[in-house]
């Protein structure tokens, strides 16, 4: 149940319906800086926008996530009108001494209430469990960020904990990957 895959997976689209989740690319950046500069976005992360800087530090980050893991955060573009709407997917972190994949999910606000969220995260739990074979997803999310708790509880997450991280309160979900477990 590797947390690194044994091989990498960087070329990797996801195809829903509705949406297109393919790999960050660096020249992502003004669309992601949209979604990261939307007021109702950042209010879920308190409330401050990102700058252009820290927009760049923030896809560096999940490009190298990217070339470790051979996954990461996905670009969703909304196959309708191409945009890119969002971000949805895996980032490795440790919790509680364990190493685990965040499944993750940010949206233009635009686009919210449309089941896209939800759209995109069923998607890459499955990815995360039958392509991936990951045997654990977890979400954080700040305590009171009752959109974010619905799409995690869509997703068949379930409340674990509520626990404090760099000063802020956050509920631990999670979801076992069943599949790997009958092995
Ligand atoms: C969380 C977020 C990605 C949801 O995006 P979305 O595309 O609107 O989500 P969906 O339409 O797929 O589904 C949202 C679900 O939450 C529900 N919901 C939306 N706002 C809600 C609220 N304020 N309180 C309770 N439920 C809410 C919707 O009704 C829907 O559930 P349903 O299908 O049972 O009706 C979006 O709000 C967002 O980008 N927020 C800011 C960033 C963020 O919080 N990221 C997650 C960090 S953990």
């Amino acid at each position: 149940m590797p947390i690194k895959p044994n091989s990498v997976d960087h070329q990797t689209t996801i195809e829903t319906p509705r949406l297109s989740l393919r790999p960050m690319q660096a020249t992502d950046i003004d669309s992601l800086l949209l979604i990261f500069t939307d007021p109702r976005v950042m209010a879920s992360f308190g409330g401050e926008l990102f700058t252009r800087e820290q927009m760049q530090r923030w896809l560096q980050r999940n490009l190298d996530h990217q070339t470790q893991y051979g996954y990461g955060l996905y670009s969703v573009i909304l196959k309708a009108n191409g945009v890119l709407i969002g971000n949805c997917g895996l980032e490795v972190m440790q919790v509680d001494s364990d190493t685990v994949a965040e499944l993750g999910y940010d949206f233009q606000s635009d686009y919210w209430h449309q089941g896209y969220a939800i759209e995109a995260a069923i998607a890459v739990r499955d990815h995360a469990f039958n392509v991936l074979g990951l045997s654990q997803l977890i979400n954080l999310i700040r305590v009171g960020n009752d959109a974010s708790r619905r799409v995690a509880e869509k997703v068949g997450m379930e409340f674990d904990s509520e626990f404090t991280r760099y000063g802020n309160q956050y509920w631990k979900f999670k979801i076992e990957n069943r599949i790997e477990q009958l092995k």
